[in-house]
């Protein structure tokens, strides 16, 4: 079992990272806050003065309690959300050190097609792309495998996830929630991003497909990617995650 080492925000130390390790994120002072214009510009702090470190080929959790802000966190690295303020330094493979709080749209965009992956509970499903196509397609154009190999890729993945072949063809559009989660996970990791975040990937699988992700997420960290997740349950999180970072509460 992995220890889960609690550290709270603003208590990691630049200087603490073992030598030789790369920081693949390192993160300061980040806050967020939201410009609710519907009720008139009125302003709400998600988080505030967030820091923390993760070195590379670490799978590191974030918890804390609902509404803390851990999701908000998750979307500034990705930049679904643009940080307010402070850092989010990422060691990009190809453009070395970049500020993910910073960084034009374009090269945002350039990141999620090389490196970096997010893993929400909600498929962000793209009508009339069938299941095997979709979780095919980043295989093909991201690793570079003829199309015939990524469908074959793209089947393996989703027969470890018990999706039926019957819906190999259907759009997972009109899947069950823990059919679309599965396929969410299989295009995910089908690419071997180089960061992948994650959202409760695992909040409406059974026990036996959380098994498979476990799995799957171990494989990608063998292969040398870090990982950075919300889990629903303490101890899922403590058993697969290097250490925690607790997200506290806001205001
Ligand atoms: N797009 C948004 N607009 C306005 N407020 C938001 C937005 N996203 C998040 N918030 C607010 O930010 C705070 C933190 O939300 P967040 O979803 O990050 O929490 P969380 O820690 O992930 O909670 P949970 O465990 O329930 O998922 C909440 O008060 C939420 O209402
Ligand atoms: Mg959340």
């Amino acid at each position: 079992m992995n220890p889960a080492i609690q550290m709270e925000p603003n208590m990691s130390d630049p200087s603490s990272a073992p030598s030789g390790r790369t920081r693949m994120l390192s993160i300061r002072n980040l806050s967020k806050t939201f410009k609710l214009h519907m009720l008139g510009g009125v302003e709400l702090p998600a988080v505030s003065g967030v820091s923390f470190d993760v070195l590379q080929g670490e799978f590191v959790g974030l918890a804390g309690p609902s509404g803390a802000g851990k999701s908000t966190v998750l979307k500034c690295i990705h930049r679904t959300y643009l940080a307010s303020s402070g850092e989010i330094l990422y060691a990009s493979s190809r453009q070395g050190k970049l500020d993910l709080a910073r960084l034009p749209e374009p090269d945002v965009l350039e990141l999620r097609r090389t490196e970096i992956g997010f893993v929400s509970q909600f498929l962000r499903v793209i009508p009339r792309v069938g299941a095997q196509d979709l979780v095919a397609e980043p295989i093909r154009i991201r690793l570079g495998l003829d199309a015939p190999a990524a469908a074959a890729r793209a089947a393996e993945l989703l027969d470890r996830l018990r999706i039926p072949r019957r819906l190999f063809f259907a759009y997972p559009a009109t899947f069950s929630g823990g059919e679309q989660q599965r396929v969410n996970i299989a295009r995910a990791v089908a690419w071997e991003p180089r960061l992948l975040l994650l959202d409760e990937p695992t909040a409406s699988l059974d026990a036996a497909s959380v098994e498979t992700v476990v799995e799957l997420f171990a494989e990608l960290r063998r292969g040398g990617a870090t990982l950075v997740g919300i889990f629903h349950d303490p101890e899922l999180l403590e058993r697969i995650a290097d250490r925690t970072v607790r997200i506290g509460d806001p205001g």
